[in-house]
């Protein structure tokens, strides 16, 4: 496996500021309901950590599975789940919780894949959005930062499984040595 120099891009404290902001805005819009959190495994693991954490009307969470990049910088196009929810979102307030919109096909099939299940209410929420690179248009309610054409790790975010523990958002820069 090839290791690579990281370029941070947004910092803890720049996620952590916005997550915030995100979190005042789902407690405005969600006052007096109570609503789920879907975490979309496995790359928004952390981002849910920390949005649960700052939301303060009655949360639920539960988690998904879903690959299409298998580790790798460009999405396979076939959205695979690998995990399904273990409760029923009939007649709730449902967030999906994303690290990353990019080709926009995951969160595209999960809207139609959940919607069967009739959700009193479906919203999205990402860190991340990258509309340079949509395939398939979808409104976000909630967005954390828009970036540009950029394959980004950390925060979640990985290459082939690696650099999600990193606590900024990154850019891959030059090589190291190959070590594993
Ligand atoms: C990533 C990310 C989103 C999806 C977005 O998942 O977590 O679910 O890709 O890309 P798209 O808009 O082009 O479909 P990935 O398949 O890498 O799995 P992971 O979350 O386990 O890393």
């Amino acid at each position: 496996m090839t290791f690579f120099n990281l370029k941070e891009i947004l910092s803890a404290k720049q996620i952590s500021d916005r997550v915030i902001e995100l979190a005042k805005k789902i407690d405005e819009d969600f006052a007096g309901q109570h609503i789920v959190l879907l975490c979309i495994l496995k790359g928004s693991f952390v981002f849910i950590a920390d949005l649960a954490r700052a939301i303060t009307v009655p949360v639920t969470i539960d988690f998904l599975g879903v690959q299409s990049y298998n580790g790798d910088t460009k999405s396979s196009g076939v959205v695979q789940i690998t995990q399904d929810l273990t409760t029923s979102i009939t007649d709730r307030h449902v967030i999906i919780v994303e690290d990353i919109v990019d080709t926009g096909l995951t969160i595209h099939y999960l809207i139609n894949m959940l919607l069967t299940r009739n959700p009193k209410t479906l919203k999205i929420c990402s860190l991340l959005y990258k509309p340079s690179k949509v395939i398939k248009p979808v409104d976000i309610d909630y967005i954390g930062f828009t970036i540009n054409d950029l394959f980004v790790v950390g925060y979640g975010l990985d290459y082939k499984q690696y650099y999600r523990n990193f606590p900024g958002i990154n850019i891959l820069e030059k090589e190291e040595n190959d070590s594993i």
